[in-house]
């Protein structure tokens, strides 16, 4: 099947990724788990054209977790300089159209990278085509208690009734309000796991876990997701 058609053929409109295994390519190779990290942005930088070139309406990477803030302090400051000169290259390119936005909880990043961020999500707030959000210190938990928070508040101060309050409109308290809910989402590493991401969003998703580590994944193995998802047959508990 021609790469064009594949996504037209299949009914998808979210993809979350979860970019795991750098650290384990990089132990392979006795290399440090930073460089791991910055191999692991060349994978993500060419997967964002592939999800361009594929027409793939959404996609949700998942870079930083609530919980990796547990790593040394080392390898945590690593990742953050890494997403600042990400942010730079892709603000430099602003190209393909793309629509960005970062998921997860701002207070706690260092003011240059929440900057970066602001920047990033104006400069490209009038782009058209593919939504790409990055799940940076992003805990699917965390979102959902915060949601629940801001729908008390509302509620307590009387705009919102606990009848209006329901599994549909409760998405809108949520940072991925607005986009739609997931279809499928992809883990490499060979972890079978979700790890706190977009849990609320993935109630339906698929899941494909492949066994490839994250600096390795091609556009083939995106590829081989989508067919995989293809086959999958969903029904949603109806029958
Ligand atoms: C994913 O790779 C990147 C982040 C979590 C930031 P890991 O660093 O988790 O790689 P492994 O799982 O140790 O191989
Ligand atoms: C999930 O990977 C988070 C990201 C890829 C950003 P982790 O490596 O942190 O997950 P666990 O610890 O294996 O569950
Ligand atoms: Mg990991």
């Amino acid at each position: 099947m021609d790469k064009e058609n594949i996504v037209g053929s299949l009914d998808i409109k979210h993809i979350g990724i979860i970019m795991d295994g750098n650290g384990r390519w990089a132990k392979k190779r006795f290399l440090p788990r930073k460089l791991g990290h910055s191999q692991g942005a060349k994978a993500f930088r060419s997967c964002l054209n592939s999800c361009v070139e594929l027409g793939i309406p959404c996609v949700t990477f998942y870079a930083f977790s609530t919980e990796n803030w547990s790593r040394p302090k080392e390898e945590v400051d690593s990742l953050m300089k890494l997403f600042c000169s990400f942010m730079d290259e892709m603000m430099k390119l602003n190209s393909k159209n793309i629509r960005l936005r970062f998921i997860g909880s701002r207070d706690s990043l260092p003011g240059e990278v929440r900057q970066k961020m602001e920047e990033a999500e104006a400069m490209s707030a009038e782009n058209t085509g593919m939504w790409c959000c990055i799940a940076f210190n992003y805990g699917g938990r965390e979102e959902i208690v915060n949601g629940a928070k801001h729908a008390a508040e509302l509620y307590k101060s009387g705009e919102i009734t606990l009848e209006e309050l329901n599994e549909k409109n409760f998405s809108r308290f949520l940072y991925t309000s607005d986009l739609p809910d997931v279809d499928l989402v992809i883990r490499p590493s060979g972890e079978k796991r979700l790890s706190n991401f977009l849990i609320w969003q993935s109630a339906y998703a698929e899941f494909v876990f492949m066994d490839v580590l994250w600096p390795d994944f091609t556009e083939r193995d995106l590829i081989n997701a989508l067919l995989e998802y293809g086959k999958r047959d969903r029904r949603f508990g109806g029958v």
